[in-house]
């Protein structure tokens, strides 16, 4: 698989390379050079997941890992389903939190550490992720215990919820976590800097787990063709797929299934008051506002990291941008949605109710909808609770790590400290 940096072009890797990188120059993207059209698909889509998704990660990168590894890889890293649940005639909910943290990154951030461990060399590696909720637990997750490999997560401190805290923040070992006294997008800045520092980069051989890297990315592609395969054929031609979208990782593999040849007939980029695409897409003026705090905070983001490679499938696709959907919705109207979808039957939390409402105002007669369900309800116990006025059960995995000491350390966002914090071991 070759790749290229999105804003340096000449510069171009293997998906080996990519996968060790992370970010190319000047903190370009990497992008796939070709997406291959899947031939038989109806034929894949008979398949159960992990075989399917061998063939498409195959397909994707090609001979440069032995097939029995990716397999393996593949294997390893899909060990639990994505059910899609009925939530009326025309709406169905993809459920990606059945993983070991219960969110939707325990695809991504599982399939890369098996990705890394088959391509990592011999050098150090520190992985250094920023994450606004849910990728620091399936990154620590992922991870921890891995030989040679330390992982150092960055956070924003106060703003993400002390269950996802508890999750991440309490494994110890080759896990280390810092609350910044900041927002998300200042925890992404500081880990841009670090890449910057080529002297830094190679003392601890640095590598982000975050949806920059093209695996992860790989990695997500494979469960909207397991939406698909979950619909009854009857409604398989006219389907739209909303995305509660932050960072932008999931909407950019969502569309990489599209370029692949799976039917998906339009997305719908649903985000919360933090609405820099929405805005965009309307206006044509790409002018970030400052971060807000919400209920769906993992999707607090204002500058989305992958955003540059949404516009390059559109552009390599010859797809009009103004074919994507997209709305913010306010944390009342984000309320007034969870409610609706349990009066519906369908217990959800922010994040998945507000693609959920986007979908349904958005959908259009004959169409069928997917909305995609990122994290377990419990993970957003306290607003669940409050909002529906419920008690909520804990999940197990939730509740052994609830009761664990919190082990993170706490920093300014002074890019100088970090520096020395990685350097020490
Ligand atoms: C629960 C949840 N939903 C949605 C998102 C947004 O996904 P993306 O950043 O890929 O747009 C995130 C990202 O962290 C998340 O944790």
């Amino acid at each position: 698989m070759n790749l290229y940096n999105i804003k340096h072009p000449e510069e171009q890797v293997n998906f080996a390379q990519a996968v060790r990188q992370g970010l190319g120059k000047n903190q370009g993207l990497f992008f796939p050079e070709v997406l291959p059209q899947l031939e038989n698909i109806d034929e894949l889509l008979n398949l159960p997941l992990v075989e399917r998704s061998q063939k498409i990660l195959s397909a994707l990168i090609g001979d440069e890992i032995a097939s029995e590894t990716l397999n393996a890889m593949v294997k390893n890293a899909f060990t639990f389903p994505a059910p899609l649940a009925k939530v009326s005639e025309d709406i169905f909910a993809l459920e990606l939190f059945h993983g070991p943290t219960l969110a939707f990154k325990d695809f991504g951030g599982r399939f890369m550490a098996q990705a890394l461990a088959a391509v990592r060399g011999d050098g150090k590696i520190t992985i250094l992720t920023a994450t606004s909720g849910d990728t620091g637990a399936a990154v620590a997750h992922a991870f921890y215990g891995l030989a040679n490999i330390n992982v150092v997560i960055l956070y924003p401190k106060g703003k993400i919820s002390p269950l996802q805290e508890k999750l991440f923040c309490t494994l110890g070992g080759n896990i280390r976590t810092i609350a910044i006294e900041s927002d998300f997008d200042a925890c992404q800045a500081l880990v841009k800097q670090a890449f910057d520092d080529v002297e830094l980069r190679e003392a601890i051989g640095l590598n982000s787990a975050n949806s920059i890297n093209i695996s992860r990315l790989l990695a997500q592609v494979c469960y909207y063709f397991e939406a698909v395969a979950q619909l009854p054929k009857e409604k398989r031609s006219e389907i739209v797929v909303s995305v509660p979208s932050g960072n932008f990782g999931n909407l950019t593999a969502g569309l990489i299934a599209k370029t692949l040849g799976l039917p998906i007939k339009r997305f719908i980029a649903s985000t919360n008051a933090n609405d820099t695409v929405p805005r965009y897409l309307k206006s044509g003026e790409w002018s970030p506002n400052a971060t807000v705090a919400t209920l769906s905070n993992a999707m607090d983001v204002s500058r989305p990291n992958n955003w540059p490679r949404v516009e390059e499938l559109f552009k390599r696709n010859g797809w009009a941008l103004g074919e994507l959907g997209s709305d913010a919705l306010s944390d009342a109207e984000t309320e007034a949605a969870l409610k609706a979808q349990h009066a519906q039957g369908y217990l959800c939390e922010p994040h998945g109710a507000i693609a959920y409402q986007v979908l349904k105002d958005q959908l259009q007669a004959g169409e069928t909808g997917i909305f995609l369900c990122t994290a377990h309800p419990a993970k957003f116990k306290e607003s669940v609770e409050r909002i529906l006025d419920i008690e909520l059960p804990l999940p197990e995995a939730l509740d052994k790590h609830n009761k664990m000491e919190l082990l993170s350390d706490t920093m300014p966002a002074d890019f100088m400290k970090l520096r020395e914090y990685l350097l020490v071991e």
